[in-house]
């Protein structure tokens, strides 16, 4: 990371940052404090530097004329309430399957449609963790009818055989909750000599949904979701080094990754056009989970500190419900959904080309396991 890439905040600081709350502005200066942290470059850097296009992330959540400022400030905090799926949709006979169901936001997902009546796959890393959670959700509902699976995105073998499992043996899937993911941690390799979050949070599930494709299809009315983030919007998706081999910062490549779930949901989109299927990308909102487990202990405790601003599990779910739910959806021909209303995508989310080449890419990097 070249020091040229870095502004100082002091520069940048505009209008629309400054109306941030003070909950918001910590949570920032944490996420920015994180990017310096975490960064691989061996560089000195300033002591508060952000990266450009982490602030337009920050600001341009915060900004844009599509939304009031309300609006945006309730789709990241709960203290104030939050977007709320109201839908009715029972899901008798219909069959869901999340991935990372064992925590946060998937599980508070898994729990509502075992409340509608919905059998759910808990597609989890650890089986031992998921099976635990779906102990204290048979036991919260009792008669639920869940099943756990395997799953490791950051494993492309493993992601094969857990779909092939799935076509096998599941007669339908209703909705497909690509859910799981990680947070700005460190440089590692996935066992595919892949960068850790591109994989896990992107093609991982570019190859799950690849795989189950023709069962959603024959399940049909059936849906898609995505699970981004208002990160997006700081993200780009470096073509000429997907693997940020040539320079890693944890912040940047969460921030790709999540502008990749949108390119992928928007492709998607495209290619299922009156199939009865749709895809749809979520932002949850900022909400208090484990997802920050790699932000350093710094962070963690401010964090912790105004996790009671932030939205709660079962809020953060909401936008995802909404999205897997809402009967009136398909008449507002979105592409993404934060606090259950359309969001703001970037200019770079909405390119189609990109789109398609990204799903090109990722099918070459996946072409041994389809
Ligand atoms: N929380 C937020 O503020 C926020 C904001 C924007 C977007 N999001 C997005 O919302 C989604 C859910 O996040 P969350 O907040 O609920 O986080 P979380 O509580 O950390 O849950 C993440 C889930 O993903 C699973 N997971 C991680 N790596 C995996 C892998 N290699 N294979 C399979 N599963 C894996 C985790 O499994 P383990 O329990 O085994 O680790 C866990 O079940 C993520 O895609 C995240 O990017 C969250």
């Amino acid at each position: 990371m070249k020091p040229d890439n870095f502004i100082c905040v002091k520069d940048c600081w505009n209008s629309r940052f400054a109306c941030v709350s003070v909950g918001l502005n910590l949570f920032t200066v944490c996420s920015a404090r994180t990017s310096w942290c975490l960064s691989d470059s061996k560089m000195a850097l300033p002591s508060i530097s952000i990266h450009p296009e982490y602030l337009r992330t920050m600001t341009g959540a915060l900004g844009g004329a599509s939304q009031s400022l309300w609006h945006k400030v309730k789709g990241v905090m709960g203290l104030f309430g939050s977007g709320k799926c109201s839908s009715k949709a029972t899901l008798e006979g219909k069959t869901a399957l999340i991935t990372g169901a064992n925590a946060g936001i998937g599980y508070e997902t898994a729990k509502d449609f075992l409340k509608r009546g919905a059998r759910v796959i808990m597609a989890c890393r650890n089986v031992q963790l998921a099976e635990t959670a779906a102990g204290n959700l048979r036991s919260e509902i009792p008669g639920s009818d869940i099943r756990v699976v395997q799953l490791n995105l950051a494993s492309l073998r493993s992601v094969k055989e857990c779909a092939e499992d799935i076509l096998k043996s599941e007669p339908k899937i209703h909705l497909l909750i690509n859910n799981a993911g990680v947070m700005a941690c460190p440089y590692a390799k996935t066992e595919d000599e892949l960068e850790m979050q591109f994989q896990t949070n992107h093609l991982g599930h570019f190859l799950l949904t690849r795989i189950l494709l023709p069962k959603v299809l024959e399940s049909a009315p059936a849906r898609i979701v995505n699970l981004s983030s208002a990160a997006h919007l700081g993200g780009k998706v470096n073509f000429e080094d997907l693997q940020s081999t040539r320079s890693y910062n944890s912040v940047l490549a969460y921030n790709q990754s999540k502008l990749c779930n949108v390119l992928f949901t928007l492709e998607l989109q495209e290619r299922l056009k009156d199939t009865g299927v749709v895809a749809y990308a979520v932002h949850p909102g900022v909400v208090a989970t484990e997802l920050g487990r790699h932000l350093p202990c710094g962070c963690s405790w401010a964090f912790k500190r105004v996790g009671w601003v932030i939205k709660t599990p079962v809020q953060g779910a909401q936008t995802t419900l909404y999205c897997a739910l809402d009967e009136k959806l398909a008449e507002q021909n979105g592409l993404y959904f934060s606090d259950c209303s359309p969001g703001r995508t970037s200019g770079r989310a909405r390119n189609k080309e990109d789109a398609k080449k990204l799903w090109e890419v990722s099918d070459d990097l996946v072409k041994n396991f389809i």
